[in-house]
């Protein structure tokens, strides 16, 4: 029985009986007890099949009190089955149906215990992202408490020197509170712009785009850091072509890893960027001769707040490669780091489409 109708197992009638049609099988079912018949001539619900049958010995098959499926048996001849028969049949129908019920029995078993484990991974899914949220929230609510304590620290300080009537120290009280209200901005930006990638809520505006624009707006960015690090960057476009990109996105990638590069890299060093074509793909790769990457770290830098320690990098607000990955991500690329470790310098490369043509 399958839902409302019963299947032939005989391979080459197999036909599909509804439940509620006509034939001494589905009756046998519908009724729940055995037919025998033998004269099929005269009985009503006879319908006749692929045999011609003169007599039938129809026993159904019982799981937990509710047919499943009936041993059906015919013969070209009347009369043919016997009250034995009958019984023999029977007694063959209960041991099936008893087959029947354990092979449901371990089924029905099996699937409860493939739930559970399902739901136990769920489960344990659930908790490590809550303690993954947590986390985040309270470094989160951390890296903002600092810039503004600060803040209130110095118009404290402010409030003082005005009393006092000291106006010596005021301009350097000022450029504190402006310095952390910048670094604030910064956070709150990049927060914004994590939860947007998270949620899936960043949305891209693509339009083809040559990468020799890209570079001009890039260079545009970076270059008061650069001057500021007396540092160069060397640009080689190997590529020159056209990519569908959101503009503004993709330069704030590249901008942060030229930052980046410039940040950690001593003043007066060399930064590289390359772009090249590589297999239907336009690689953008970043290189610089700072203080490298320590091969445990790798896996940590493109997750929020890494973590990492490095000396002198006041601005950073540890969003900057999170955001990256999720924008390249959202071009359909790759991005990831290399370095031959600490003092050996980074080299920081993603890879977006080509424009299809
Ligand atoms: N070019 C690089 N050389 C060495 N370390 C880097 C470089 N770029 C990134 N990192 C490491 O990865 C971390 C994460 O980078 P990022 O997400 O941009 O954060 P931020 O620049 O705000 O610190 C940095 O704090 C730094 O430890
Ligand atoms: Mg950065």
């Amino acid at each position: 029985v399958e839902g409302s109708e019963l299947v032939s197992h005989r391979p080459k009638s197999a036909p599909r009986l509804p439940l509620s049609g006509r034939g001494l099988t589905v009756k046998a079912v519908r009724e729940d007890h055995t037919i025998r018949v033998g004269d099929t001539g005269g009985d009503p619900d006879f319908v006749k099949g692929s045999l011609d049958a003169h007599s039938e010995l129809v026993v159904p098959l019982r799981v937990r009190g509710e047919a499943v499926g009936v041993i059906n048996l015919e013969s070209t001849r009347g009369y043919a089955f016997t009250h034995d028969d009958q019984r023999l049949a029977e007694t063959l129908a209960l041991h099936v149906s008893g087959t029947l019920e354990r092979i449901r029995l371990a089924e029905e078993k099996q699937l409860t215990q493939e739930r559970m484990l399902r739901e136990e991974a769920a489960a344990e899914q659930a908790r490590m992202l809550a303690t993954v949220k947590t986390r985040f929230l309270s470094t989160a609510t951390h890296e903002i408490r600092t810039p503004l304590t600060s803040i209130m620290g110095y118009t404290e300080l402010i409030q003082g020197a005005l009393e006092a009537e000291d106006t010596s120290k005021l301009q350097v009280y000022f450029d504190a509170v402006q310095r952390n209200a910048e670094r604030l901005t910064r956070l709150t930006d990049d927060l914004l712009d994590t939860q947007r990638i998270e949620e899936g809520r960043m949305k891209m505006s693509k339009t083809p785009t040559t990468t020799r624009e890209l570079l001009v707006d890039l260079a545009r960015e970076a270059t008061p850091r650069l001057i500021h690090r007396r540092q160069t960057l060397e640009v080689s476009d190997g590529f020159g072509g056209v990519v569908d990109a959101d503009r503004d996105r993709l330069i704030q990638v590249l901008a942060n890893l030229v930052g980046n590069a410039s940040k950690f890299s001593p003043e007066g060093s060399a930064i590289q960027l390359l772009v090249e074509e590589r297999g239907g793909e336009v690689l953008f790769s970043v290189r610089d001769e700072g203080v490298g990457i320590p091969p445990e770290d790798l896996p940590k830098l493109f997750k929020p707040f890494p973590g990492i320690h490095v000396e002198g990098n006041r601005e950073g607000t540890g969003l900057g490669l999170n955001i990256c990955k999720g924008i390249v991500e959202l071009h359909g690329g790759r991005i990831w780091a290399e370095s031959g470790g600490l003092g050996k310098g980074s080299t920081f490369s993603f890879t977006i489409p080509e424009a299809q043509p």
